[in-house]
Protein backbone atom coordinates (compact mmCIF):
# COMPACT_ATOMS: atom_id res chain seq x y z
CA UNK A 1 0.00 0.00 0.00
CA UNK A 2 1.61 3.59 -0.56
CA UNK A 3 2.39 5.66 2.24
CA UNK A 4 -0.80 7.86 2.66
CA UNK A 5 -1.29 10.96 5.00
CA UNK A 6 -3.05 9.92 8.15
CA UNK A 7 -2.85 13.22 10.06
CA UNK A 8 -0.96 16.72 10.20
CA UNK A 9 -0.67 18.84 13.15
CA UNK A 10 -2.28 22.35 13.10
CA UNK A 11 -1.49 24.77 15.62
CA UNK A 12 -3.93 27.12 17.39
CA UNK A 13 -4.34 29.29 20.58
CA UNK A 14 -7.49 27.65 21.72
CA UNK A 15 -7.42 23.91 19.87
CA UNK A 16 -11.16 23.75 20.15
CA UNK A 17 -12.33 26.98 18.76
CA UNK A 18 -10.09 26.35 15.84
CA UNK A 19 -11.52 22.95 15.33
CA UNK A 20 -15.14 23.72 15.94
CA UNK A 21 -14.65 26.59 13.18
CA UNK A 22 -13.14 24.28 10.52
CA UNK A 23 -15.81 21.82 10.79
CA UNK A 24 -18.46 24.17 11.26
CA UNK A 25 -17.68 26.15 8.12
CA UNK A 26 -16.87 22.83 6.02
CA UNK A 27 -19.83 21.32 6.92
CA UNK A 28 -18.22 18.56 8.28
CA UNK A 29 -18.19 15.83 11.63
CA UNK A 30 -17.59 17.36 14.70
CA UNK A 31 -13.79 17.07 16.06
CA UNK A 32 -13.45 14.25 18.47
CA UNK A 33 -11.15 14.98 21.09
CA UNK A 34 -8.12 12.84 21.84
CA UNK A 35 -5.29 14.06 24.17
CA UNK A 36 -3.89 16.79 23.31
CA UNK A 37 -5.78 16.94 20.41
CA UNK A 38 -8.92 17.86 19.01
CA UNK A 39 -9.20 16.18 15.64
CA UNK A 40 -10.99 16.69 12.40
CA UNK A 41 -11.58 14.58 9.64
CA UNK A 42 -11.25 15.93 6.50
CA UNK A 43 -11.26 13.02 3.94
CA UNK A 44 -11.99 9.17 4.14
CA UNK A 45 -9.29 9.01 7.12
CA UNK A 46 -7.28 12.28 6.61
CA UNK A 47 -7.31 14.36 9.93
CA UNK A 48 -5.94 17.68 10.66
CA UNK A 49 -5.43 17.46 14.45
CA UNK A 50 -5.32 20.79 16.35
CA UNK A 51 -3.44 21.73 19.22
CA UNK A 52 -3.29 24.28 21.78
CA UNK A 53 -0.01 26.09 22.10
CA UNK A 54 1.16 29.98 23.48
CA UNK A 55 4.64 29.74 20.82
CA UNK A 56 4.13 31.69 17.80
CA UNK A 57 1.95 30.31 15.28
CA UNK A 58 2.99 30.03 11.61
CA UNK A 59 0.52 30.69 8.93
CA UNK A 60 -0.08 27.40 7.05
CA UNK A 61 -2.45 26.48 4.09
CA UNK A 62 -5.33 24.17 3.96
CA UNK A 63 -6.87 23.40 0.69
CA UNK A 64 -9.89 22.26 0.23
CA UNK A 65 -11.57 20.49 -2.77
CA UNK A 66 -15.22 20.69 -3.18
CA UNK A 67 -18.20 20.10 -5.68
CA UNK A 68 -20.13 23.03 -7.03
CA UNK A 69 -22.99 22.78 -4.35
CA UNK A 70 -20.82 22.56 -1.25
CA UNK A 71 -19.29 25.64 -2.12
CA UNK A 72 -22.19 27.26 -2.36
CA UNK A 73 -23.24 25.92 1.16
CA UNK A 74 -19.66 26.56 2.42
CA UNK A 75 -19.89 30.63 1.01
CA UNK A 76 -23.00 30.99 2.53
CA UNK A 77 -21.22 30.10 6.19
CA UNK A 78 -18.48 32.56 5.56
CA UNK A 79 -21.07 35.53 4.58
CA UNK A 80 -23.48 34.54 7.60
CA UNK A 81 -20.17 34.56 10.08
CA UNK A 82 -19.60 38.08 7.77
CA UNK A 83 -15.80 36.54 7.46
CA UNK A 84 -13.12 38.32 5.10
CA UNK A 85 -12.43 36.62 1.97
CA UNK A 86 -9.90 36.87 -1.22
CA UNK A 87 -9.80 35.56 -4.52
CA UNK A 88 -5.98 35.09 -4.22
CA UNK A 89 -3.51 33.74 -1.47
CA UNK A 90 -2.27 37.29 -0.75
CA UNK A 91 -5.05 39.05 -0.01
CA UNK A 92 -4.63 41.63 -2.84
CA UNK A 93 -8.46 40.58 -4.33
CA UNK A 94 -11.12 41.12 -1.63
CA UNK A 95 -14.39 40.20 -1.74
CA UNK A 96 -14.16 37.92 -4.43
CA UNK A 97 -13.85 34.94 -6.16
CA UNK A 98 -11.24 33.88 -8.44
CA UNK A 99 -12.62 31.35 -11.94
CA UNK A 100 -8.72 29.58 -12.38
CA UNK A 101 -9.38 26.78 -14.13
CA UNK A 102 -12.39 27.84 -15.13
CA UNK A 103 -14.43 27.06 -12.03
CA UNK A 104 -14.73 28.74 -8.67
CA UNK A 105 -12.02 29.01 -5.67
CA UNK A 106 -11.97 31.03 -2.33
CA UNK A 107 -9.50 31.99 0.16
CA UNK A 108 -10.48 33.13 3.74
CA UNK A 109 -8.69 32.68 7.34
CA UNK A 110 -9.28 30.81 10.24
CA UNK A 111 -9.10 32.23 14.20
CA UNK A 112 -5.55 31.85 13.84
CA UNK A 113 -4.69 33.07 10.91
CA UNK A 114 -4.33 29.72 8.78
CA UNK A 115 -5.35 30.02 5.21
CA UNK A 116 -7.95 28.31 4.20
CA UNK A 117 -9.13 27.49 0.57
CA UNK A 118 -12.12 26.03 -1.30
CA UNK A 119 -12.11 24.84 -4.30
CA UNK A 120 -14.20 23.06 -6.96
CA UNK A 121 -11.30 21.66 -9.17
CA UNK A 122 -7.30 21.09 -8.64
CA UNK A 123 -5.08 23.38 -9.69
CA UNK A 124 -4.21 23.26 -13.64
CA UNK A 125 -6.86 20.17 -13.99
CA UNK A 126 -7.36 22.19 -17.37
CA UNK A 127 -4.13 23.12 -18.15
CA UNK A 128 -3.55 25.69 -20.38
CA UNK A 129 -7.09 25.43 -22.75
CA UNK A 130 -9.02 26.43 -19.62
CA UNK A 131 -10.27 30.14 -20.82
CA UNK A 132 -8.65 31.14 -17.29
CA UNK A 133 -6.07 28.99 -16.69
CA UNK A 134 -4.35 28.62 -12.85
CA UNK A 135 -1.65 31.36 -12.84
CA UNK A 136 0.74 28.67 -11.99
CA UNK A 137 -0.09 26.78 -15.28
CA UNK A 138 0.07 29.47 -17.73
CA UNK A 139 1.24 33.31 -16.78
CA UNK A 140 -0.91 34.76 -19.48
CA UNK A 141 -4.58 35.47 -18.20
CA UNK A 142 -7.00 38.12 -18.47
CA UNK A 143 -6.29 41.34 -16.96
CA UNK A 144 -9.02 40.73 -14.46
CA UNK A 145 -7.58 38.28 -13.13
CA UNK A 146 -3.83 39.57 -12.90
CA UNK A 147 -3.21 38.19 -9.29
CA UNK A 148 0.51 37.32 -8.89
CA UNK A 149 1.21 34.05 -7.94
CA UNK A 150 4.30 32.73 -6.44
CA UNK A 151 6.65 31.90 -9.04
CA UNK A 152 8.05 27.86 -8.86
CA UNK A 153 11.24 27.21 -6.73
CA UNK A 154 14.33 27.93 -9.16
CA UNK A 155 11.76 29.51 -11.67
CA UNK A 156 11.26 25.88 -13.44
CA UNK A 157 8.28 25.99 -14.92
CA UNK A 158 5.21 23.33 -13.62
CA UNK A 159 4.45 19.89 -15.53
CA UNK A 160 0.60 20.74 -16.44
CA UNK A 161 -1.96 18.58 -18.04
CA UNK A 162 -2.71 19.15 -21.35
CA UNK A 163 -6.42 18.11 -22.10
FE1 LIG B 1 -3.82 26.68 -2.46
Amino acid sequence: MPAKLNHTIVAARDKVKSALFLSEIMGLEPPLMLGHFALVTVGDELTLDFVTTDQEITTQHYAFLVSEDEFDEIFARIKVRGLNYWADPFHKKPGEFNHWDDVRGVYFDDPDGHSLEILTRPYGSEGTSAKRPHPLVAEVIDKNDDVDAPSPAGGGSLVCKEN
